[in-house]
């Protein structure tokens, strides 16, 4: 046999990159439709639209144009909606009582999307901060966020939560005790089908400033959550907060932010290899939206990239402001 030349290289990459078609035999993660949870925002009124500044693209819709979106949403195939309430600060209260009244924003807009998209799965989210004077998810007394008072009266949110047809409750309060105090309120109240998708490890982030702008509450907030959000330095303290929320009864995790986490979502996936979710939060959705606006990246394949980065990170599925877009595009 005639030896090769020393100068050919033997491993040649880019033999696997030559075209379209031997680009996706070799290629490892998929996105998917499936892989979709869309975050809307639900406000007061009936046939209303309304832009959110620091997201653009993004609405505020009343409950009918919520389900109007929804069937749609079921249309494209996307799996799942997450709901956040824009509270009207008159109802907001010291005792957050607006949060499991059966008739509150986000439990009429559940209702209404049963109604109209039944194949939709409803997510709904567990904080009291829509509802707090002071813009806090928990109690404030003292100046302090009060942890054992605040899960009692999460765990009355998320039973009126579930009554209303919510089918994956979404702690996002990072209160302690608050997964295991919910899972055994559901099961006690018979629904043992309601699924908690825990926001385990979610991060003190400066990337949520345009979602507090969205439902309202940067004004209402006094000072910071650093102390119930996780430090932005911690990795392994991540993974002790998802290893008890898996044994509190969660039944899938999420991490959030995502993109400035992706060394986490892979962490968990790889130490527990359960349902593990991203959170593409508002602030990353603004970040791309704007330099796409501005003709700094072409908006809809940094949005693809984005998304796809979650994936390859280990997650089964994205919680993002683009589900829509994205659905359009992958159906296409
Ligand atoms: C509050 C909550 C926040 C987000 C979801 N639920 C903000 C916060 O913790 O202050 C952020 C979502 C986003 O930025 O897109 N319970």
């Amino acid at each position: 046999m005639k030896p090769i030349a020393a100068p050919f290289p033997i491993t040649r990459f880019r033999r696997a990159r030559q075209s379209q078609a031997i680009r996706g035999l070799v290629r490892e993660t998929v996105l998917t439709v499936d892989d979709l949870i869309w975050p809307v925002f639900v406000r007061d009124g009936e046939g209303i639209e309304e832009p959110v500044p620091s997201m653009p693209g993004v609405l505020r819709r009343s409950v009918d144009r919520i389900a109007q979106a929804a069937a749609e949403a079921q249309a494209l195939g996307i799996p799942a909606i997450c709901l956040f309430p824009y509270t009207d600060p008159s109802q907001k209260t010291e005792d957050c009582a607006e949060a499991w009244s059966a008739d509150n924003l986000s439990n009429r807009a559940t209702r209404a999307i049963k109604a109209v998209a039944p194949e939709i799965a409803v997510m709904t989210d567990v904080a009291l901060d829509p509802y707090n004077i002071n813009g806090h998810d928990g109690y404030v007394v003292d100046g302090e966020i009060v942890n054992d008072e605040t899960v009692e009266a999460l765990t009355r949110m998320a039973l009126a939560q579930a009554e209303a047809g919510a089918d994956i409750i979404g702690p996002s309060d990072m209160m302690d005790g608050r997964i295991g105090a919910i899972r055994q309120a559901l099961e006690g109240a018979g629904h043992c089908n309601v699924m908690i998708l825990s926001y385990a490890a979610k991060y003190a982030s400066a990337f949520y400033g345009p979602f507090r702008d969205a439902v309202g509450a940067s004004g209402a907030l006094t000072g910071d959550k650093n102390t119930y959000q996780m430090d932005p330095a911690n990795s392994d303290e991540a993974m002790r907060l998802i290893a008890r929320d898996l044994n509190e009864g969660a039944d899938m995790v999420m991490v959030k932010p995502g993109m400035p986490y992706l060394d986490i979502c892979r962490r968990a996936k790889d130490m527990f290899g359960a349902p593990t979710y991203a959170y593409q939060v508002s602030g990353e959705y603004a970040m791309i939206r704007a330099a796409a606006q501005n003709g700094w990246v072409d908006g809809e394949k940094t949005m693809l990239e984005s998304l796809m980065s979650f994936k390859r990170a280990g997650c089964d599925g994205v919680l993002t402001y683009f589900a829509p877009e994205v659905a359009r595009i992958l159906q296409g």
